[in-house]
């Protein structure tokens, strides 16, 4: 998708694959949801998130057609998306599990209604068939979003987070995407072999 025109594009935001230019940012939004805690990340990391990382990583997404989007407003990156297998073993391949991060100054401005839309309809467009998040119990933000973007909720794992001093709960919430499981997939399949390397995910 690098160097595709954007996907989706409204006044002041333009979305867009994102590209290596665009990891300083990604970084540095990251970072930022890392030492609050907000989301999904905890209070610590055992290894910082490294440029030459995330640029590998895109790469590797790039040829198992899995979608990382950036959100641009008025020309600066506000926030960024993307999509890796939810599982590793070969059954699951049809399955995604996304995450999505807005940069603190670009909050409750409509960004991520319009990311997460768009990384659904690149996610269903390489083929997936759901899409799947984990969302801290109480990241209102995050929750209020998935819902407003078709996702329900499907599970609660209490206190399986412990961060800042207490257990915090996940809610698993899931979206079908293109016709979900109402018919049977196309012949399109990643080779085993990277579904297998799936793992190594920055967020994971
Ligand atoms: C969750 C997050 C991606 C939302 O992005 P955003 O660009 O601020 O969201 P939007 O402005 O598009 O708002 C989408 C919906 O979320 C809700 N929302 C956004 N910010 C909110 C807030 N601070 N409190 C309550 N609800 C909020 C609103 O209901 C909004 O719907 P509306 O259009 O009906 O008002 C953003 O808060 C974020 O990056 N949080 C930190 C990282 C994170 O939690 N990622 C998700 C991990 S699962």
């Amino acid at each position: 998708m690098e160097g595709d025109a954007p996907v989706v594009g409204h006044p002041g935001i333009v979305i867009r694959p994102s590209s290596d230019a665009d990891v300083p940012a990604m970084i540095a939004i990251y970072e930022h949801h890392i030492r609050r805690g907000v989301g999904d990340t905890g209070e610590f990391e055992e290894e910082r998130l490294l440029p030459d990382d995330l640029k590998r990583r895109r790469k590797t997404m790039r040829k198992k057609r899995l979608p990382h989007l950036v959100a641009e407003r008025n020309g600066e990156v506000a926030g960024y998306a993307y999509a890796v297998p939810f599982r590793k073993r070969p059954a699951y391949r049809y399955t995604l599990k996304h995450s999505i991060y807005v940069h603190p100054d670009h909050l409750h401005a409509g960004i991520g209604r319009r990311l997460l839309p768009a990384l659904i309809e690149a996610c269903a467009a390489g083929g997936y068939r759901q899409m799947i998040g984990y969302i801290d119990g109480k990241n209102e933000a995050s929750l209020r979003l998935h819902e407003a973007c078709g996702f329900r909720r499907v599970g609660l794992l209490p206190a399986v987070g412990y961060k800042f001093g207490r257990w915090s709960d996940s809610v698993m919430v899931q979206c079908p995407l293109g016709s979900g499981s109402a018919d049977q997939p196309a012949t399109w399949r990643p080779s085993p072999e990277a579904i297998v390397s799936g793992h190594d995910w920055h967020g994971e």
